[in-house]
């Protein structure tokens, strides 16, 4: 069984308490440009909100299996904050992934606009105890002449990722309120957290989000077969993402990316083949006794 475990809590405080070991962390936390969250104060002082990430990653690092991976997002501006934050808590630098944005980039008065985002890679130890090199196939530029015959590897650039936008462009993917406002605005697209999952795992590790909000990465994990844990403070995303969780969307399932990795040597060794009857399993009785057990007064709404 890789039953997905949403808990709802402080990621902080779920650290300092949990004897987990995790094999591969993506970590997407706020942003501290001041947006607008429902459990969290998104304007802290610079140098607290630093600090507390670097306790994070330290954290994350003492039960991170030797090897294991952490994938932290940011804001291309503070690159060198999240350097120094990974360095001062013991893990060695692999990549700074570009994940460039497909829409327009995000104007500026006096310097170039702003077309991308930061991923930085890293690991506990010199060599990733699993790193798949995956292969691509994306259309050929007006520059380039021939069909590849077999693809190409993925780069540090990622621009075949497309960002949830706002308004109807972000499709059927996000999570929404009835009345059509999303649940939550910096919701990751599937397709990213497949690609880090694909390159840094296997059948049956374990993958965690400290700062899980939709549980994108929980959803990616369960259709891959790896276990995942997912801490959120916020209970509203966790009653949505206990949702998305009890029922995979055809919005959610990662079969439709299948043809774009098929390049890849041994693929399906690192995507092993769901049948979709098997999406029930995310219903078994102990997925949902868990799910009650977990921190928290929630319970699961009645289907
Ligand atoms: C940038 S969002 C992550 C979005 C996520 N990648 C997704 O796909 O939905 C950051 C999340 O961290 C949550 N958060 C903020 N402070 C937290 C904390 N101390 N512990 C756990 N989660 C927290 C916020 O509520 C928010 O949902």
């Amino acid at each position: 069984m890789n039953d997905p475990c949403l808990i709802l809590n402080d990621s902080e405080k779920y650290l300092s308490n949990t004897n987990n070991r995790f094999d591969l962390t993506f970590m997407d936390p706020p942003f501290n440009q001041n947006k607008e969250y429902r459990s969290h104060q998104d304007n802290m002082e610079a140098e607290h909100y630093w600090e507390w990430l670097k306790r994070i990653c330290e954290r994350i690092y003492e039960r991170t299996s030797p090897g294991g991976a952490i994938y932290f997002m940011q804001r291309e501006k503070n690159a060198h904050r999240v350097m120094e934050a990974l360095d001062s808590s013991g893990w060695t630098f692999q990549n700074m992934i570009v994940w460039k944005k497909k829409t327009s980039a995000v104007p500026e008065t006096f310097r170039f606009g702003k077309h991308y985002q930061v991923i930085v890679f890293a690991t506990k130890g010199k060599k990733p105890r699993v790193f798949n090199k995956l292969r691509i196939d994306p259309p050929l530029l007006v520059t380039e002449k021939y069909a590849r015959p077999n693809g190409m590897y993925v780069t540090d650039v990622w621009d075949d990722i497309r960002e949830l936008t706002s308004g109807y462009f972000a499709g059927d993917e996000p999570l929404r309120f009835p009345d059509g406002k999303r649940v939550h605005n910096q919701q990751s697209p599937i397709a990213l957290l497949l690609r880090i999952i694909l390159s840094s795992s296997k059948v049956g590790d374990m993958v965690f989000d400290p700062f899980a909000g939709t549980a994108t990465t929980l959803v990616v994990a369960y259709q891959l077969q790896r276990h995942s844990i997912g801490i959120e403070l916020d209970p509203v995303n966790v009653e949505f993402s206990r949702k998305r969780l009890l029922n995979i969307r055809p919005s959610d399932l990662i079969t439709r990316y299948l043809n774009e990795y098929r390049y890849t040597e041994n693929l399906l060794d690192l995507w092993p083949k769901i049948d979709p009857e098997n999406y029930t399993l995310i219903k078994s009785t102990a997925y949902q006794a868990a799910l009650l057990e977990q921190e928290g007064d929630y319970k699961i709404d009645e289907e």
